[in-house]
């Protein structure tokens, strides 16, 4: 028999329990917002919907656009917005807190500088693409006494929380097994991992640590012990130009001849009315004209067959933690869906859970009986499940509570999946299985 309920304690998108609102708030958060790129626009604008919480009061960036476009946004003061964050750095602090969400290879200096400054630190994963960096910011963040968040979005979404709370209230007994899957979807492949930025380990990160080290946090944190091997396969298998298709040209508005066809032709997605986020990537303006230039000249132009990219398209991971759980992680580019899909198996039953149908199932055995969570989304912006808005919240409840507020993580946790990540690209690339502890 199956019985299915639908939960959702709190719909509120930021987590703000109805009648629980004060949490001690009395004064607004003051942040700057070093990178008003994609991500830190999504994270500043709890100060619209909440500014009796936060305020956003300095923002740092290099391109014009996007940092006047932030300062009209929160009504920054003229003295408060810089081209770098070298050069607010050069001030005494000037908020409570700063968010970091510059590119990946620029988080370790600002974040060791911010941290020295006096500032609380919600920083951007990857803390790093240099594990040794990682563990030096775990160090920073305990020598000045800071708060030091990283954006592993997940943790907070209700989703991931719902499943957590089941397996901590015994409900399938003793976990013994994680299967996880990354669905990357081809589509957000092809817009990130070939032709954008992130499509570089050595200009951004390699993909295990890029785009996964969500998943392997997840894991980590379902599993609740420390992680001690783990044993990697990957490739960049399909994004390559042997695999294009023939007399396809570099760029795409190049005369291709399979544009009617190809399901990567990029005018479809960053011509298009309404380009969201992944034509605000390929142009900051977004007038047809410079979109137009963008597809003419810029990196989301391009054919995918024909990009620079060098990062894995797939790629799996097994890992053994302390209390003998085992986990395989599977990060794919091939699916429809931007999703992640889990089995959790333990001493009196399983777990199957999908993110795309906001479905969690629990079978208990002998029992005969199927019980299915159907999660109702949160309103507003559901960025991760809704853990985007989430974590922004619990990072202002954390430092206004001066660290009281026990947060879904922690940096030296946030280390930890990061360092199963350095481990899983070790593995992969030398083709052996490496111990966590070489990284100690
Ligand atoms: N937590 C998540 O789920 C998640 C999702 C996507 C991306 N990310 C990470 O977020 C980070 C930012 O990604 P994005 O897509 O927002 O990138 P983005 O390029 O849109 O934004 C980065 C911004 O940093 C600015 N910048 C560059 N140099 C600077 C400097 N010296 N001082 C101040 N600002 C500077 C850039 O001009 C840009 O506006 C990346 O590290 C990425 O991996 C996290």
């Amino acid at each position: 028999m199956t019985r299915t309920r639908s939960v959702n304690e709190d719909r509120s998108e930021y987590g703000i329990t109805q009648g629980k609102e004060a949490d001690g708030m009395t004064q607004p958060l003051t942040i700057t917002l070093v990178g008003a790129g994609l991500r830190g626009m999504i994270y500043s604008g709890f100060s619209l919907k909440r500014p009796d919480h936060m305020r956003i009061v300095a923002v740092a960036d290099p391109n014009e656009l996007r940092r006047n476009r932030c300062k009209e946004k929160y009504d920054i003061e003229d003295n408060m917005v810089f081209a770098s964050w070298s050069e607010l750095f050069a001030r005494p602090r000037v908020s409570d807190a700063i968010f970091i969400c510059t590119r990946d290879r620029d988080h370790f200096e600002p974040a060791m500088k911010a941290m020295e400054l006096g500032y609380h630190v919600l920083l951007e994963k990857p803390m790093s693409p240099d594990w040794q960096q990682c563990l030096e910011l775990g160090r920073q963040a305990d020598k000045y006494g800071r708060i030091l968040s990283i954006c592993h979005v997940l943790r907070y979404a209700p989703f991931f929380r719902k499943i957590k709370e089941l397996l901590d209230s015994g409900r399938i007994g003793r976990l013994m097994s994680i299967q996880h899957n990354e669905n990357v979807g081809y589509w957000h492949q092809a817009h990130s991992y070939v032709r954008g930025y992130f499509n570089s380990a050595e200009s951004s990160s390699p993909m295990i640590l890029a785009k996964s080290c969500h998943d392997l946090d997840i894991i980590a944190w379902l599993a609740g012990g420390k992680c001690l091997s783990v044993a990697s396969y990957g490739h960049l298998s399909y994004f390559r130009p042997e695999n294009a298709p023939p007399g396809a040209p570099k760029r795409c508005l190049d005369g291709c001849p399979v544009a009617d066809e190809c399901v990567y032709y990029a005018p479809n997605t960053y011509l298009i009315e309404n380009g969201g986020w992944k034509a605000e990537a390929a142009s900051s303006d977004p007038s047809y004209e410079a979109r137009y230039k963008a597809m003419k000249e810029g990196p989301f132009g391009r054919c995918v067959y024909h990009c620079d990219n060098d990062v894995v398209d797939h790629q799996v991971v097994s890992m053994e933690f302390e209390n003998e759980i085992t986990a395989v992680f599977t990060m794919s580019a091939f699916t429809e869906k931007t999703s992640r899909t889990l089995k959790l198996m333990g001493t009196h039953g399983e777990i199957r859970a999908s993110m795309e149908t906001d479905e969690i199932e629990i079978r208990r055995f002998g029992s005969g009986e199927q019980e299915k969570i159907k999660l109702v989304p949160p309103e507003g912006h559901v960025g991760h499940g809704g853990g985007d808005s989430r974590l922004v919240y619990d990072f202002v409840k954390a430092v206004k509570s001066q660290g009281e507020h026990s947060s879904a993580t922690s940096v030296h946790a946030s280390i930890q999946s990061h360092l199963m990540a350095f481990a899983s690209e070790r593995s992969r690339l030398e083709k052996r299985m490496v111990r966590l502890d070489e990284f100690q």
